[in-house]
């Protein structure tokens, strides 16, 4: 198998509009009219884990931000222009943050190597790894170790998104929003609900529920 060049993928493009059109001779026409995604999907950057997909969802009806490991920082503009973007315009419902097993970025946080400048990415995680050290820690296995620390990464990340300025507006304007926390297994297939989910201010500490009228 070789690696198909630029060339060849936009030709593959063209084969693949001629043959959506001749399942559905509407298909772009509907997209282009409409989006108006009820979801936000904050998952890997893994090419693994496609994320309409693997939920059966087309393109149109889900709103994406990947990075490596599925991270958001407080101040990262970039995560927190899509989470304003997807809760003040899209009007989405749900934003749902999606780790996944064998996850190279989790791995590479819980080693000492140098890895360049995705180090200072990875602190977010090391993070989260030394503050549930002991836990961690207990586990004998090391694949199991990267699994519960993926885990661990998706349920901080899902407060992160709680504690942002825009979902704790949106929640004092009364907006019916919630934040979910899942893990897709790559060898199955399957998405798990860690059920660490978020749909109010009065879930989070005090400090981080922000009066957006004052
Ligand atoms: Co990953």
């Amino acid at each position: 198998m070789h690696n198909k060049t630029p060339l060849e993928l936009l030709d593959m493009n063209k084969r693949w509009a001629a043959e959506r059109l001749s399942y559905d001779s509407d298909f772009f026409t509907s997209l282009v009219n409409v989006q108006k995604p009820d979801y936000l999907w904050i998952g890997c950057s893994d090419s693994r884990v496609p994320a309409n997909e693997i939920v059966g969802l087309k393109s149109g009806e889900m709103f994406v931000h990947r990075n490596i490991a599925n991270v958001v920082p407080h101040s990262d503009l970039n995560c927190l222009s899509v989470i304003q973007y997807a809760v003040e315009a899209l009007e989405v419902s749900h934003i749902i943050v999606v780790g996944h097993y064998g996850c190279g970025g989790i791995k590479a946080a819980m080693d000492q190597n140098h890895h360049g400048e995705i180090d200072n990415w990875l602190a977010h995680i090391k993070d989260i790894y030394r503050q549930n050290y002991e836990e961690i820690s207990a586990i004998s296995d090391r694949e199991r170790q990267a699994d519960r620390l993926c885990e661990l990464n998706v349920s901080t990340q899902v407060r992160n998104v709680a504690k942002t300025s825009v979902v704790q507006k949106a929640w004092k304007n009364g907006r019916k929003l919630k934040v979910h926390g899942w893990v897709y297994g790559l060898e199955d297939g399957i998405l798990h609900d860690l059920d660490v989910g978020v749909e109010s201010r009065e879930q989070l500490h005090t400090v981080f529920q922000i009066d957006t009228t004052r």
